[in-house]
């Protein structure tokens, strides 16, 4: 377990995190969420010693992560943090040697992994001569050149394409299928909803909800039951006195139930209005659910 137990810090007066607390499973792969400036950087590069709490602390497999634990980590910085000039391959075999890998080892690692985000014929260009999202996957490369046994990625997904956000889903898979746990922070929702076991949104300082996607949604209060009856208006749903109609555009209705067990009342009404093409409860999106945590 990654675990971050009441971790406490301001700045000046700015109290950023206020008592938050989390935990990454071995093979989870947990999605960091919060608004700009909600305090996603700073939890991490306080788990990586780059910033002090004023309280609490971060646990790997129930051991205060100290140096010896961090080199076992492997972090994207959200500043990055390569050298323009240097040849891509070279600057990764530097990095896995800084994380204690032997020469051929750290040559293979790199050069694999520059292969894995399509960079094989780039390897021996300097950075500041790739483009900004070949520039990510090399930044990116570094952070899991060591093969490291955590990952926190601060916003490892920004400037990628979809090839490239496909090549690193699939390589993040396949270190948690080894059991790796994997944090990284996203303002991508989809594509948190997509790849993510478990979500955590940071708001005002704290943790405003955590949890699995399905547990998120589950505890989503006013969930909503579609109705899809094409040209058909929705005056038969405004007649029910049990139900509250949220919209009615184009056949479609969105409803809230006072009682959801009486969803099948909702459909006798729509049978009765015409033919109806679509019934079911409406899952709440990740953007949803974070508006209404973020709002609250
Ligand atoms: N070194 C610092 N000195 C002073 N204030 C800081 C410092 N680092 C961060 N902060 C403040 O802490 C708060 C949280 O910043 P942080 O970078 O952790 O947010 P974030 O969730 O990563 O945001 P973003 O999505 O924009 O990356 C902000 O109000 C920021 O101004
Ligand atoms: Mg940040």
């Amino acid at each position: 377990m990654l675990e971050f137990d009441g971790l406490r810090k301001s700045y000046g007066t700015n109290l950023v995190l206020d008592d938050v607390s989390f935990a990454v499973a071995p093979g989870q792969m947990y999605g960091f969420c919060g608004a700009n400036g909600a305090g996603k950087t700073t939890t991490m590069r306080i788990a990586l010693g780059l910033a002090r709490a004023d309280a609490g602390q971060v646990r790997w497999a129930g051991r205060t992560v100290d140096l010896e634990v961090r080199r076992r980590i492997g972090y994207m910085p959200e500043e990055r943090g390569l050298y323009p000039k240097m040849p891509a391959a070279e600057q990764l075999e530097y990095f896995a040697r800084l994380h204690g890998m032997n020469a051929a080892a750290a040559k293979k690692s790199a050069a694999e992994l520059l292969d894995g985000m399509g960079l094989g014929e780039r390897s021996k260009d300097a950075l500041e001569k790739l483009s900004l999202g070949n520039q990510q996957r090399v930044q990116l490369a570094a952070a899991l050149v060591s093969n490291p046994d955590v990952l926190i990625l601060d916003e490892p997904f920004s400037g990628l394409d979809p090839t490239g956000v496909d090549a690193l889903a699939g390589n993040l898979a396949e270190r948690r299928s080894r059991g790796v746990p994997v944090l990284f922070s996203s303002h991508q929702l989809d594509l948190v909803e997509r790849l993510c076991d478990a979500v955590g949104i940071l708001a005002g300082g704290k943790m405003v909800a955590s949890g699995t996607v399905d547990q998120l949604r589950e505890r989503e209060a006013d969930r909503q039951l579609r109705v899809v009856i094409p040209g058909c208006d929705g005056g038969w749903a405004r007649e029910l006195d049990f139900a509250h109609v949220a919209s009615d555009r184009d056949g479609e209705v969105l409803l809230q139930l006072d009682d959801p067990s009486r969803d099948q009342d909702v459909l006798s009404a729509a049978m009765a209005a015409g033919s109806v093409a679509q019934f079911g409860w409406r899952q709440p999106t990740l953007v949803e659910i974070f508006r209404e945590a973020v709002a609250a």
